[in-house]
């Protein structure tokens, strides 16, 4: 039995492991014991989607919630740290870049205990993000490495990681492509905002130029807005064209973006889900990860007060139905991480048999 401790913590780990969690609860020989740090804790930021998305209950809260960053990954670590002594797993495995992801990392690293990173070697480039310093120093610890693309891996290449690497399908399209799917056919047109980044989520005057614009771009538009709770804090009144609602659960929200015509987010994961439904995406930020949806023209890149309103015209105007590849797998890329750790388990297994233990943390 190869014993995995998986940490979740946050809505866009549960909505992208949703299908390798159950596909390893299922395995004949992985035990997973799957712990939930509690970063999100609203019910419509992660209870919910545990539940929508039929994903194992997890075995270990741990029941972190907010703080600032530094208390909240020092609490999760600490937390964390006190599982991996009790339950002893042969290895340990992290999704993508959040602090949940940086302390769990860390705290397997610390227990000397091999890290798996999956959605390894995403690059916005951009130091100021969280998210790029927690994936940075994940991928430098990490044993087995798993990005969802081909750019994942030649970042990490450049990187010269010491892990091994293995491209595996993105399991945020495995779980994508299993939702119904729809064509939008609302007479009116409809238009999907998401804002949450600190860089313009935490000051209220940016968040209302982001919406003016949006909103002075083209009166004619529908906009909803599903709120985050750190943008909740700080945003004030809103133009008459944009509704607020409450966070929407994952099918509510898919169901939101095949009715819309443009979708205006600075999420990750929504960036790659408006580029498989094919509704143009405008992203505003000054990078991306997720560069392949740019080089595609599904996705440009926007700041307020500068290009915000001619890339929403721009974009409104775009039609995206001609077939463009998607290089982030084939709708199967959860049964590829899982294999891929277990046969990594097993090579390690060998060598460690064999007394070669060249490999990092084996
Ligand atoms: C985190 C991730 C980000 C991801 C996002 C998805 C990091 C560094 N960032 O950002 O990559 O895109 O989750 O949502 O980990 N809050 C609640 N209820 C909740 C959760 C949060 O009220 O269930 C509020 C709290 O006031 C909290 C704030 O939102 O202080 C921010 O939450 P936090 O978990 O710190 O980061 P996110 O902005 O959600």
């Amino acid at each position: 039995m190869l014993n995995v401790a998986y940490a979740i913590g946050t809505r866009p780990e549960v909505i992208r492991s949703a299908r390798v969690l159950r596909l390893m609860v299922e395995h004949p020989s992985i035990d997973v014991t799957i712990v939930n740090t509690g970063q999100h804790y609203d019910d419509n930021m992660l209870g919910g989607f545990l539940r929508e998305l039929d994903v194992p209950k997890p075995n270990v809260n741990l029941g972190v919630g907010s703080g600032d960053a530094v208390l909240q990954t020092a609490t999760v670590m600490e937390r964390f740290g006190r599982v991996l002594v009790e339950h002893r797993p042969d290895c340990v495995c992290v999704f993508g870049d959040t602090n949940s992801t940086l302390a769990a990392g860390l705290a397997a690293v610390k227990a000397e205990l091999p890290l798996v990173h999956v959605e390894a070697g995403c690059r916005s480039f951009d130091m100021r993000m969280p998210e790029e310093v927690n994936r940075r120093a994940i991928d430098h610890v990490s044993s087995l490495l798993l990005p969802v693309s081909q750019l994942g891996a030649e970042n990490l290449r450049r990187e010269a990681v010491a892990g091994s690497v293995e491209i595996v399908g993105d399991p945020q399209f495995d779980v994508f492509s299993r939702q119904p799917q729809r064509v939008g056919n609302s007479e009116r047109t409809r238009g999907l905002i998401t804002i949450h980044r600190p860089e313009n989520a935490d000051d209220p005057q940016r968040i209302r130029l982001i919406l003016d614009d949006i909103a002075a771009a083209d009166a004619e538009v529908d906009w909803v807005f599903p709120i985050h709770p750190r943008t909740r804090r700080s945003i004030g009144a809103v133009p008459s064209e944009i509704e607020l609602c409450d966070p929407l659960l994952y099918a509510q929200l898919l169901e939101t973006l095949f009715e819309a015509r443009i979708c205006v987010t600075d999420s990750g994961g929504l960036q790659k889900e408006a580029f498989w439904a094919r509704v143009p995406c405008v992203t505003v930020r000054s990078t991306t990860e997720w560069m392949e949806t740019v080089q595609a023209g599904a996705n440009v890149l926007a700041q307020p007060g500068q290009n915000l309103i001619a890339a929403v015209t721009s974009s409104l105007a775009l039609t995206l139905t001609e077939g463009y590849e998607n290089p982030y797998g084939d709708g199967h890329g959860s049964e590829q991480i899982v294999d891929a750790i277990v046969r990594w388990a097993e090579a390690q297994r060998a060598e460690l048999s064999t007394g070669d233990t060249s490999r990092p943390n084996a």
